[in-house]
């Protein structure tokens, strides 16, 4: 079997302690089962000049590999590009973004960097599965060098439409250096297609056969692979820490008020004003619900060195703090906000008792929290999930409530129709959510984005030249396949294949 290189911003190397991030949760398992090398971020902020090899440590069959970030590094690729411009923008939220050209450039070192101190530690069979937005320029930056294997890179976040795209005039550039890669993944088909209309307008590529572009003389696979969740074990999870002391104590603070939940980094992705503004709308508009609904909202601070954090946590404190001065009554306030992380057993075991799971993201890529909050519902008893149609997730989950986190009285009136809900109809709806995520693992998504990988890297061979658009970085291009197909074919075995349920797929 090739070993599997995985490298993202964030590395939850053992010694940096329990990371939950979305992107660990997903590839934890795979990396457990197939073992291989984890390239990224220590997580430390050295003064200056950071040292040129990275420190290794090894724990259950995974070499972790970390470099240390100098000051400025950390500044300009991960607060100021990485989390300032391309989060927001590629949530299509462009008039959020703080740019500066001087921290593209920062951005771009930094992967550069990543390039140049991942290449030695790398073998000819490696597979290499680059994540995310902090490393969109990286599959250049290591073609740059000459590195030859195959290269996956997967977005987690959405990718926005070209127009929107072209606010931050680097992404053309980052395009082309995405277009390194032999396969490139996303969560829903709208960031396919939108990352294959920025591929064709803003760099040149044509659009090629079976979810394909074609540029600078190679094919490229462009796929879907929503991430998922371990959906029978979370749900072992939250029935065990339905009776843990922490979710008993909420019950018992209740005192029967119907509980909506709400769990998140606290990011102006998730449309938190906005899901305030709902909560007071249901509580004008209805107001029979005052005393007998509560609102827990746990928003983890997250990124704080950001000003647009920082703001908006301020204005979060502001809102709050008003609903409840201005709803409230001697023996009840409507919300309860928490701005720390809440592990994720005792979080199962809050989901398990909230009669309403809120998640109503302006736009996310998946929203992994929405397909935890129905594992973790008791199938005789379960709650209502209210759900955003502008998450990933809304594509599976078309069985909860769909809301458009913009319409205020809208997510009143959704918010009324779940609490209000009878049992059967409950019901109906949770076995039809439980039935999009029963069967799907994060171990099956991250096998399909590798044999993807594969059959891309065999089938990638270079096709005539069709774009002479110049590369950002210069790349030296193989000239023949990369991967020889008995290899190929000794990975790709037929009773792994087969045990997959379809959880992904190339696009047509
Ligand atoms: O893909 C988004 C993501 O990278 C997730 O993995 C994770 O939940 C979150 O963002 C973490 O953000 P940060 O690394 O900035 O704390």
């Amino acid at each position: 079997m090739n070993r599997l290189v995985v490298v993202s911003n964030r590395v939850p190397a053992p010694s940096m302690g329990a990371q939950a991030g979305g992107l660990a949760v997903a590839l934890d398992g795979l990396m457990e089962k197939r073992g291989g090398l984890w390239f990224g971020w220590s997580g430390a902020v050295v003064p200056e000049a950071a040292a040129q090899s990275p420190s290794i440590e090894r724990s259950g069959g995974v070499d972790y590999a970390t470099i240390d970030l100098t000051r400025e590094e950390h500044e300009g690729y991960y607060n100021a590009f990485s989390n300032g411009v391309l989060w927001p923008l590629l949530h299509t939220m462009p008039e959020l973004m703080k740019y500066d050209r001087r921290d593209a450039r920062t951005y771009r070192e930094v992967n550069v960097r990543i390039a140049a101190t991942l290449q030695p530690l790398l073998r000819p069979d490696d597979l290499i599965w680059v994540h995310d937005y902090h490393l969109l320029p990286l599959a250049a930056a290591l073609r740059a060098r000459g590195v030859l294997n195959p290269i996956g890179f997967f977005l987690h976040i959405p990718f926005c439409a070209p127009d929107v795209l072209a606010a931050a005039p680097e992404m053309a550039d980052f395009v082309r250096d995405m277009l390194s890669a032999d396969l490139i993944g996303f969560q829903t088909d709208n960031d396919a297609h939108n990352f294959i209309a920025a591929a064709q307008i803003l760099a040149g590529a044509v659009r090629g056969p079976s979810g394909s572009v074609l540029y600078g003389g190679r094919r490229v696979r462009v796929g879907v692979f929503p991430v998922e969740i371990e959906a029978r074990s979370f749900a072992r999870t939250a029935a065990e820490m339905a009776d843990s002391p922490a979710a008993r104590r909420l019950r018992r603070s209740l005192d029967g008020e119907r509980l909506i939940l709400g769990v998140e980094r606290l990011d102006p992705t998730k449309g938190l004003l906005q899901r305030l503004a709902g909560l007071r709308q249901l509580l004008e508009k209805r107001p029979d619900w005052r005393g007998h609904v509560t609102m827990l909202q746990i928003a983890a601070m997250s990124r704080k060195d950001v000003e647009l954090y920082r703001n908006l946590r301020a204005a979060l404190d502001r809102e709050a703090g008003a609903l409840n001065a201005d709803l409230g009554e001697p023996d009840w306030q409507p919300l309860r906000m928490v701005s720390h992380a809440v592990d994720r057993a005792t979080v199962a075991g809050f989901m398990r008792q909230a009669r309403v799971g809120l998640v109503s993201p302006i736009r996310d890529g998946m929203n992994l929290v929405a397909k935890e909050y129905v594992a973790a519902q008791d199938p005789a008893d379960p709650g209502v999930l209210v759900l955003s149609r502008f998450a990933g997730a809304a594509r599976q989950l078309d069985a909860a409530l769909l809301v458009n986190p913009h319409d205020s009285d809208a997510m009143a009136d959704a918010l009324d129709s779940a609490l209000r809900m009878g049992l059967e109809e409950r019901q109906a709806r949770w076995r039809a959510l439980w039935g999009a995520i029963e069967h799907r693992t994060p171990l099956l998504w991250g096998r399909s984005f590798v044999a993807a990988l594969l059959r891309a890297a065999v089938h990638g061979v270079a096709t005539p030249k069709l774009t002479l658009v110049p590369h950002s970085i210069p790349v030296e291009r193989p000239r023949s396949p990369r991967m020889p197909l008995e290899r190929v074919r000794a990975e790709l075995d037929p009773t792994a294949l087969a045990a997959m349920v379809k959880p992904s797929r190339v696009l047509n």
